[in-house]
């Protein structure tokens, strides 16, 4: 079995049930990633649902005032993000008719949307088939091919992104996207990662060669 195959598998038997995973609603999952993006999951999940509560539509959220949008945002952080979320939300009812894209070219044009989001929307929304590069897949690449390229480098972000769109597995983008960030989060980890009951141990580069805690490389800036 490939890499794909097998983490799908693994996934299906460990993946975590998360709120926003059962849904292809674009706005629910845009919600999600952004709170996601520089908060811890057992910290995001209570804002994730008062927001969904206050603001049960794109539309809703477009229309809230913006002090009231930051009030619910309190203890988070990093407020530009709910400034340019509100951003997002008004440039889809003048620019997309009200209703969230699901494309990645369109969904890359939204305030507050970098590359990593833009596939996460995609690929859960619509299956779209672009991989999604964050810190819990440069891990796993990095160790299972053992690669020295330093992750934050332009060459490392090129060639991560080339290796994995290459693994993506095209019928089930969503999916195998899903499955490889619980895979570095649940078992890859950054420190005491379980290699002993990893899937991958046999082809792992980095777990033959014993040097699973050389991956990432990354450049000192
Ligand atoms: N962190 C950010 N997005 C995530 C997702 N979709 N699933 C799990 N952890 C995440």
């Amino acid at each position: 079995m490939g890499f794909s195959s097998k983490l799908i598998s693994w996934y299906a038997k460990n993946g975590r049930e998360l709120p926003w995973r059962n849904t292809t609603n674009p706005y629910i999952i845009w919600l999600s990633e952004i709170i996601l993006q520089q908060t811890r999951i057992e910290q995001g999940t209570p804002y994730f649902h008062n927001f969904l509560e206050n603001f049960p539509t794109i539309e809703d959220f477009a229309n809230a005032d913006e002090g009231e949008l930051l009030k619910l945002w309190q203890g988070l952080g990093y407020y530009s993000r709910a400034r340019n979320m509100h951003k997002a939300a008004r440039q889809i009812q003048t620019d997309f008719d009200g209703k969230f894209p699901t494309k990645y070219e369109e969904v890359i044009k939204l305030t507050g949307i970098g590359e990593y989001t833009a596939a996460a929307i995609a690929s859960f929304s619509s299956n779209a088939a672009y991989a999604v590069l964050d810190g819990n897949v440069f891990r796993v690449l990095s160790r299972y091919f053992a690669i020295d390229t330093p992750i934050n480098s332009t060459a490392g972000k090129k060639q991560f992104s080339e290796i994995a769109n290459e693994l993506l597995d095209k019928k089930h983008p969503g999916t195998y996207n899903q499955a490889i960030m619980d895979f570095g989060a649940m078992l890859c980890k950054p420190k005491n990662p379980l290699c002993e009951e990893c899937i991958f141990r046999m082809d792992c580069r980095a777990f033959q060669t014993n040097s699973i805690q050389s991956y990432p490389v990354k450049l000192k800036k």
